[in-house]
């Protein structure tokens, strides 16, 4: 006897970089939604709810087993990978196995396993107090980052340049780490690259490579934009591009899509971390298709479900594509102009505008990468893609009133 039996897909996360994904699933899918916070945005989309913390890796486990899930996946964040790869483990179901979830998480683990690889890095040390950070800092004799191990958004990384500097900052980054153990490591200063991956089978696939620009905004290390694909010259990005793979294979990934930051100092590539799942802001959902032609939501699907059999075609890059992204100063929003129009440009793709209007409070200052908003851009050139973003800008008109009842514009560099 046969029956049709629509499967039932977990999905663990459910912030804006989630959505395009349960959205897809949808599609094919009874979709299952756990999060601390689910807007109503997903409700058209899901069949139940789970509302706790994506680290809860028990009660996301009684969860799946009360349903009988057939698959359990996320996209674009990190937090929620060891849970879904401790639920898939646990249940049987295809996913990476919790080792490989630690790994992938914890900045100190990939540190550990490139050394036994024999790749090279960056001088760190992972320590357990403010005193053995300090003897690296004297040791290294230079200007280090320090950083928590396991958290995403930048959040407790900071550069120090003075002893003092490293005590007074030291308790944000442990603040933020999971176990309260901090990276402490060689402040490098050359461009950043992004690389994003596919993986089948334990087959690595690269699927495109691009350039991460920085707001001059002291600490706050996020992105403003992210462009694909690289200017880099041939040269430098196939040695890129072969770190990332020696990297991925080297840690045993059985299938997903991998984001993976490096950054240079002198001529020399390093990791700066990497991630079992695609890159956020719509890196995953959009400027990999935009890139590569790969339906990156289907793929992660059909993984989840074991039902991905061959590797999807990947084609060469398509064109120019990026997020750009603003910080809404500290404050109340009184003008918000141009929304309809950017969003009917053609190069102007999926983007978080929807979430602006008059009166909206803006309470963060620009220190987290969580309050930023993008928005996804294409040109067939690079100077088109330029040309276009600025377009984005000029026509975008937004203020902010301050505390101070000063008025102020998105902060855009
Ligand atoms: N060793 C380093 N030298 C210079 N900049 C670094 C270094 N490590 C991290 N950064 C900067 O800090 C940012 C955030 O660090 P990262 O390790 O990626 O943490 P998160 O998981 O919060 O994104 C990076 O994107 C990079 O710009
Ligand atoms: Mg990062």
């Amino acid at each position: 006897m046969s029956s049709i039996h629509t499967p039932k897909l977990l999905i663990i996360g459910a912030g804006d970089f989630q959505l395009p994904l349960v959205q897809e699933a949808a599609k094919s899918c009874q979709v299952l939604l756990a999060a601390p916070v689910i807007s109503g945005a997903f409700d058209p989309y899901i069949s139940d709810r789970l509302i706790c913390d994506v680290r809860d890796e028990e009660t996301i486990l009684a969860f799946a087993k009360k349903h009988q899930i057939d698959g359990v996946i996320t996209d674009q964040t990190d937090i929620a990978v060891r849970s879904v790869a401790y639920v898939a483990e646990n249940m049987g179901l295809p996913g990476i196995g919790s080792e490989t979830g630690l790994l992938f998480t914890d900045k100190s683990r990939m540190r550990a396993r490139m050394a036994e690889l024999g790749i090279h890095q960056l001088e760190n040390r992972t320590v357990a107090s403010v005193e053995e950070a300090v003897e690296f800092f004297r040791h290294y004799g230079g200007r280090v980052i320090i950083k928590p191990l396991d958290t995403q958004g930048s959040r407790g990384v900071q550069v120090c340049a003075s002893e003092q500097e490293l005590r007074d900052k030291y308790p944000e980054a442990a603040r933020w780490s999971g176990n309260g153990n901090v990276i402490v490591e060689q402040f490098a200063t050359g461009r950043e690259f992004v690389v994003e991956s596919l993986v089948l089978d334990y087959d690595y696939h690269n699927l495109c490579i691009g350039d991460t620009l920085y707001f001059d905004i002291p600490d706050a290390f996020a992105a403003k934009s992210r462009i694909f694909p690289t200017t880099a010259d041939e040269a430098l990005r196939s040695k890129v591009l072969a770190l990332d793979e020696q990297i991925i294979r080297g840690f045993g990934l059985r299938q997903g899509i991998t984001h993976s930051e490096y950054i240079m100092e002198g001529d020399e590539v390093y990791l700066i971390e990497t991630a079992a799942r695609g890159g956020g802001v719509f890196i995953s959902s959009d400027l990999i298709h935009l890139s590569s032609g790969l339906h990156t939501e289907q793929f992660l699907i059909n993984i989840a479900l074991g039902r991905q059999k061959e590797v999807p075609e990947i084609l060469p890059q398509q064109q120019y594509c990026g997020y750009m992204a603003f910080y809404l100063p500290v404050g109340r929003v009184t003008r918000v102009e141009g929304v309809e129009e950017v969003c009917a440009l053609p190069f102007v793709h999926r983007n978080q505008l929807g979430k602006l209007h008059a009166g909206m409070e803006n309470r963060e200052g620009a220190t987290d990468k969580t309050s930023r908003l993008a928005v996804i851009v294409s040109g067939p050139t690079r100077q088109a893609l330029m040309d276009n973003m600025a377009a984005v800008r000029r026509t975008l008109q937004i203020e902010i009133q301050a505390p101070d009842g000063s008025i102020h514009t998105p902060i855009w560099e």
